[in-house]
């Protein structure tokens, strides 16, 4: 939540970090602000809105020169989104200036202290009060903002990721992190600060991604210092080669960053399969597998957190790897796992699901996995991720970039891998037979050309779309594997397009929602063949006797439920394990145009951001 941008060097710093806002968009769009210092003055510009607002505004103000900058677009925690709380906040001298993500908990009573010693509030923020803690610090023990920062984050309560300037000092930058994500960017004689490492891919290659509890003290020109908050130590910094392209992160011709990511899924799913499946030799190679094989071969239980999107995910895994491994498996909401004192024996694997790898209650859960000794192995997007970082093992699903707030890709690719896990298992510990392990391999790599085959429909989903225009409600309903399908396809639709949306198993209808069937109300149904296709079918006979609007997914060459239903989109037909990975595409389809046609922002959703680094 929250994006940061900052620069330092030689080049005209405010368009550089304009263009990075817009990349970190995702993470928060509603207010946004500036501040640049050339050789004379510190410019503010902030403004409620997106960083287009900015900019307009800032095209009405004389150019500005000035080679460091500091950069924030929000999502609210504290404070409404207007012009006062958007970041940078100023401290009371105007001479410390700070973009921040993330939430200072204890932000009252030290808000409470500092007002007992004269400072005065403008905005209610909390990020407002940690500027004015580090002045504080400043003015009592006369030391350099590198040391005034760190000593104020020894006093604070929450979680962080921020940059500082000294408008006195404009040839430093100080950066630190705990709990929310920052990446620098090292190029020639320039550096670059981020939340992620978007804003400087065609500047440079060249990046450190902060630890947890340390801090950057980065001067014009010179070499960085690394340090860690805690006892002061300094320590080496780790350059790595990012791996991201400017293409990576563009919209290459579509009209939205969703509709690219529905589309790249076949390609998405393929780089998720590349060097793991060898399909003819019968082979599944994850290395992290391989080397942990007894941890999760000798485990009495297998725990998933997760959250949104990624708890489906979690939800098909939980189906899949019973099936395929007989290795039980439970699925918690991080969020509720964390606070719940939950039950872990040391001999638990904790699986760990995140696109983004910075969700705040993911990491929660997985922390207090590690302190009850399980071990955690995490599925991430990003590579380079707290998540990837603090899990014992993993692998990454190699989506690509999701930049669209609503996560498409991610969720195929994180089944993909969970599949590979199943099956790796499964062979591993008998359960499956050698026929089964190779039906399914062979399955496997089929699947992006299946999901390729699913773009024919494309106009006709986009056709069937048009009849929820004024739809206030959906419900969607699945069973066994398709299910979570029918979680995640009604929680697209609710944050895309703001219709109320719920997902059911579909023969929980009768234990109460279908007395919200009637001729109003739209029901998507998943009944692929494989599974229970008769039940589903009984169950869309009671619907369609309540006169709901029945718009079911089926496989291809389906007869039964055509007859029944009002709209049916064809997939093809794929074993049930697989299933999800298929019948979600069409529910993205029909999600994004719905959404268009009501005329909704897709890819920055009222409300919402794509990482979720607050609790
Ligand atoms: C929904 C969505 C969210 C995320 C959730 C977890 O489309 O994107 O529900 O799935 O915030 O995020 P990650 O996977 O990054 O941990």
């Amino acid at each position: 939540m929250c994006g940061i941008v900052a620069y330092i060097g030689n080049q005209q710093a405010q368009p550089i970090v304009i263009k990075g806002l817009k990349r970190l968009e995702y993470r928060g769009y509603d207010s946004t602000g500036i501040s640049s210092h050339d050789e004379e003055s510190l410019h503010t510009l902030k403004t409620a809105g997106k960083v287009s607002d900015l900019e307009a505004i800032i095209a009405t103000v004389p150019a500005n020169t000035a080679t460091v900058a500091l950069g924030h677009t929000r999502w609210a925690t504290h404070g409404v989104p207007n012009d006062v709380n958007a970041h940078p906040q100023t401290s009371n001298s105007g001479n410390l200036v700070i973009v921040h993500n993330g939430i200072i908990e204890n932000y009252a009573s030290l808000k409470k202290e500092l007002q007992h010693r004269g400072f005065t509030f403008q905005s209610d923020t909390d990020t407002e009060v940690l500027i004015n803690l580090i002045q504080d610090v400043q003015d009592k023990e006369n030391v350099k903002l590198g040391k005034a920062v760190q000593i104020a984050l020894s006093q604070v309560i929450g979680a962080y990721a921020i940059v500082v300037f000294d408008r006195r000092k404009p040839n430093e930058l100080v950066a630190a992190r705990l709990g929310s994500p920052l990446a620098i960017g090292i190029g020639d004689e320039e550096f670059f600060v981020a939340s992620d490492a978007t804003p400087f891919i065609e500047y440079t290659k060249n990046v450190i991604y902060l630890e947890e509890e340390h801090l950057a003290i980065i001067r014009r020109n010179k070499a960085i210092k690394i340090r860690k908050i805690e006892d002061d130590l300094e320590v080496e910094p780790y350059v790595e080669k990012l791996q991201l392209s400017l293409e990576n992160i563009q919209k290459g011709g579509y009209d939205h960053f969703m509709l690219k990511e529905i589309f790249e899924q076949p390609k998405a799913i393929q780089d998720t399969l590349r060097g793991r499946l060898l399909s003819q030799e019968g082979v599944i190679t994850l290395s992290s597998l391989r080397e942990h094989e007894n941890r999760f071969l000798k485990a009495k239980r297998i725990l998933i957190v997760a959250c949104g999107t990624s708890w489906h995910a979690g939800l098909v895994a939980e189906y899949l790897i019973e099936d395929f491994t007989r290795i039980p498996v439970e699925v918690e909401y991080a969020s509720e796992f964390r606070y719940r004192n939950p039950i872990i024996y040391p001999d638990d694997v904790v699986i760990a699901i995140s696109q983004s790898g910075e969700t705040a209650d993911t990491i929660a859960a997985i922390n207090i996995a590690k302190e009850k000794g399980a071990f955690v192995y995490g599925i991430c997007n990003v590579v380079g991720s707290t998540i990837s970082r603090i899990t014992h093992t993993g692998c990454y699903t190699h989506a690509g970039p999701e930049i669209g707030v609503a996560s498409t890709k991610a969720f195929t690719t994180q089944i993909t891998v969970i599949a590979l896990i199943g099956l790796y298992l499964g062979k591993a510990n008998g359960t499956l037979s050698r026929s089964q392990y190779q039906e399914y391999v062979t399955e496997l790599e089929s699947l992006p050309n299946k999901v390729e085959s699913i773009f024919a429909s494309q106009t006709y989903i986009e056709e069937v779309a048009a009849s929820f225009e004024t739809s206030q409600n959906c419900i969607y309903l699945g069973r066994g594997y398709n299910f979570p399908v029918a979680l995640e396809g009604a929680l697209k639709l609710k944050e895309i397009s703001y219709i109320h949306a719920e997902g059911y198993p579909a023969a929980e209808m009768k234990h109460g929602p279908i007395a919200l069937i009637d001729k109003e109300m739209p029901v998507v149904v998943i009944a692929t063949k494989k599974g229970y296709y008769e039940k589903v079918v009984s169950n869309i006979q009671e619907i369609k006797s309540r006169e709901g609007r029945i718009i079911a997914i089926v496989s291809k060459g389906d007869t039964q439920v055509k007859e029944l239903a009002d709209y049916c989109i064809e997939i093809p037909d794929s074993s049930e394990s697989f299933a999800p990975i298929l019948s979600t595409i069409p529910l993205q389809l029909l999600s994004y145009y719905i959404a268009v046609q009501r005329g909704c922002n897709v890819d920055q959703p009222r409300n919402l951001a794509k990482s979720v680094t607050v609790e």
